[in-house]
């Protein structure tokens, strides 16, 4: 199944949809430079598939309806994708991956250079933290969703996973070294976007609990996929460059377990991933909708 054959009533497409105009509204700002604007809504502003958001909404979705909730979680989704963005421009600088194409687009250094590149990543990192700051009324609120924010992407998360994912750092022995990284570069954003949502909700302690263990294998399940396309989709796709993990000698699940065997514990893993979500109701009917679709993307 293709992410676009059920787009338009899929519960990703809708979240998109509905986080796109608070996007633009955020990065519609006409104190910062003409220039930089341009560069930041360059990278935000087209293409992604606004997964992390979609995690936000859904997750809120799932802790409780929409008229118990503490907060709108609308903030957290445009912070969360905002963050996102930046990790792949600066992912994609020649110093990190070096990749040319992102989202079917010039990646920001090709577009803009390096300079505006870096400083457009730096804008969106610190703007998402003044979306939380004067996105939400309830001042302890916003400060529990920066701290979750800031733990999913920061130095013990998302960072330490780009170190461990470039070579930075020891990692632990054999098959731990892969889950240690995937589990840090991407599943902490994920259960970051998780986390908040179910805040905004109010959700109970052990929501949360459940929430986490789901993103955890969410991540892992999500950047398998992104492993087993880049060895096996084409540019056109995919939106971005294939077969770079091998020739920059990744340490991805498709190259160390094979394409088969990789496949199957994406599925053992989202199977898991369900589990987790047991203990919701109805109400987590479209975030188990998006679980399954996630295994099965294209893009
Ligand atoms: C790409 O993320 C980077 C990874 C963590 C694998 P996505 O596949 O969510 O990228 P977009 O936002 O849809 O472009
Ligand atoms: C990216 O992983 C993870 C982050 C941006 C934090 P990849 O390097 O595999 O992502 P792509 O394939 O470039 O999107
Ligand atoms: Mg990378
Ligand atoms: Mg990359
Ligand atoms: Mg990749």
């Amino acid at each position: 199944m293709s992410i676009s054959s059920i787009s338009e009533s899929d519960s990703l497409s809708r979240c998109a949809r509905a986080v796109e105009p608070a996007l633009a509204k955020w990065l519609a700002d006409a104190s910062v430079p003409q220039s930089l604007a341009q560069a930041m809504r360059y990278v935000c502003l087209e293409g992604g598939k606004r997964l992390r958001p979609a995690l936000v909404l859904l997750s809120a979705q799932a802790a409780a309806p929409a008229d118990k909730w503490r907060a709108d979680p609308m903030p957290a989704a445009v912070a969360v994708e905002m963050v996102h963005c930046y990790s792949l421009v600066h992912d994609d600088l020649p110093a990190m991956d070096n990749d040319v194409l992102r989202r079917g687009r010039p990646t920001a250094h090709v577009q803009f250079g390096q300079a505006m590149a870096i400083l457009a990543g730096d804008a969106l990192l610190t703007r998402a933290f003044e979306v939380l700051a004067r996105g939400l009324s309830d001042g302890a609120l916003a400060a529990q969703l920066a701290g979750e924010l800031a733990a999913g992407a920061g130095p013990a998360g998302m960072i330490a996973g780009q170190v461990a994912d470039m070579g930075l750092c020891p990692l632990p022995e054999g098959d731990q070294a892969r889950r240690y990284i995937h589990l840090r570069k991407t599943a902490a954003l994920l259960k970051a976007a998780c986390r908040m949502g179910a805040l905004c909700a109010g959700a109970s302690g052990q929501q949360l609990s459940a929430l986490s263990a789901y993103a955890d294998d969410l991540g892992l399940v999500f950047q398998i996929v992104d492993d087993l396309l880049d060895a096996t989709a084409s540019a056109q796709v995919l939106g971005k460059t294939p077969g770079k993990d091998a020739a920059a000698g990744k340490r991805s699940y498709a190259a160390e377990l094979g394409i088969e065997p990789a496949r199957r514990l994406a599925g053992q893993l989202t199977q898991r991933a369900m589990g987790q979500l047991e203990t919701f109701g109805s109400g987590a009917d479209e975030l188990r909708q998006l679980t399954l679709l996630l295994g099965q993307r294209d893009r």
